[in-house]
């Protein structure tokens, strides 16, 4: 195995100088899950990223077999077999590998032969749903920064004005006659929907934000019972919490509000009657290996806290798909598309990330937070 690796990477032994790293050690600490199996599809190998990826860790992969997690008629074994056949490296996108131990969809896999071990096929699996959406995410953080200078326009040239314009309808309701007092009112409430559209907008701003450590269990239960007392009456909820979770470092207020957004969001995609049994389960969790580089800095920030918002509804309509996170983006006749944009502008200003993944009967937000470090309690 590591003589192959070795040469894989063009590593040169034996010209002096630091030894190379070893391989498994740089097969472990790679990002992108790696997986070997072997002729009888048992798995020989698989990296951190990989457990991951699969949800099952190496001991139990070892008591596995490929047909265990991926079911029989999967276009992965026809990859598998023509990587065995063809002795060359082949490679399948979007695939969905749909099972009851495993749900994936949007997965890219690259399949190589070993050629020291054969019947060996090594692959690489790559969720590029997750990794288009952190693309986008970076992209509308430009997109949210332009909703700010338009916000403080707005404000100015719009909102004053909109206050004459339902104060004079406002006094003429008083006056008319009944059969036209239905036109002033129109007026005084398209008055209000805009000021509120506005007041949205407002939330834009880019004030540094105060941070405390936060119980995000509470922040859940809070949103829970706000929805279930309005917008998500019809829905039944599950919560499926780990209470050991350390305080996430942020700002407790506008976590409210990222939750909030979601679960709205959630609750509409379910509303009725397009689903039978609305169900919207939260929970969290510990994910190690998480880590972003923080834009401009060296620093790498470690985000093992994760918060999960899922939905058994229709999945996000595909023209919606590529420009989820951009502000004024929406499907929806009374929405302002404003809801996610301000997710991901709230989420990226805390140093996390959004993953969505999406498919019809099951859609799932799951945020990554920093949580409280010895730095930060100083
Ligand atoms: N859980 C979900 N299931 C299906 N589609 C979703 C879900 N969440 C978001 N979407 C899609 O993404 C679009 C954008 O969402 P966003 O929250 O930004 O705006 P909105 O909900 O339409 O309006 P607003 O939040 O401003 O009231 C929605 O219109 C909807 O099409
Ligand atoms: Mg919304």
């Amino acid at each position: 195995m590591s003589s192959v690796l070795s040469r894989a990477v063009g590593l040169l032994p034996g010209r002096g100088g630091p030894r190379p790293p070893d391989s498994a050690a740089v097969l472990s600490a790679l990002p992108v899950p790696v997986v070997v199996i072997d002729q009888e599809n048992r798995f020989r190998l698989v990296n951190h990223a990989a457990e991951q990826f699969l949800g099952i860790s190496v001991s139990g992969l070892a008591q596995l077999r490929l047909p265990d997690l991926v079911p029989a008629d999967s276009p992965l074994y026809l990859l598998i077999e023509q990587v065995r056949q063809t002795e060359s490296s082949v490679a399948n996108h979007d695939l969905t590998l749909e099972s009851p131990r495993l749900s994936k969809s949007g997965i890219t896999v690259m399949g190589s032969p070993l050629p020291e071990e054969p019947g060996a096929v090594v692959l690489v699996l790559q969720d590029s749903s997750a990794a288009l959406a952190l693309d986008r995410q970076l992209a509308f953080r430009g997109a949210a920064r332009s909703v700010t200078g338009m916000a403080a326009i707005l404000a100015h040239e719009v909102k004053n004005p909109l206050s004459g314009i339902r104060g004079a309808a406002q006094l003429l309701e008083a006056s008319v006659v009944d059969s036209d007092r239905e036109l002033t009112v129109l007026i005084r409430d398209e008055a209000d929907r805009i000021r509120a559209l506005v007041d949205r907008m407002e939330a834009f701003s880019e004030k540094p934000i105060q941070r405390t450590a936060v119980n995000i269990h509470r922040v859940l239960e809070h949103v829970r019972r706000l929805a279930q007392t309005g917008f998500a009456e019809h829905v039944r909820f599950q919560e499926n919490y780990d209470p050991s979770l350390p305080p996430v470092w942020g700002n407790r207020d506008q976590l409210i509000q990222v939750i909030l957004n979601l679960v709205k969001n959630a609750a509409e995609a379910i509303g009725p009657p397009s689903t039978a049994h609305p169900e919207i389960v939260m929970s969290t969790g510990f994910q190690h290996g998480m880590r972003i580089a923080m834009p401009g800095t060296a620093e790498r920030v470690n985000l093992p806290l994760y918060v999960a918002i899922r939905d058994n509804g229709p999945g996000i309509p595909e023209d919606i798909r590529p420009h989820l996170f951009e502000p004024f983006v929406t499907s929806k006749a009374s929405g302002s598309g404003l809801g996610l944009s301000l997710v991901a502008k709230i989420v990226g200003d805390h140093g996390g990330l959004i993953e969505v993944d999406s498919h019809p009967g099951r859609t799932e937000f799951r945020l990554h937070l920093p949580v409280v470090s010895e730095k930060d309690s100083d």
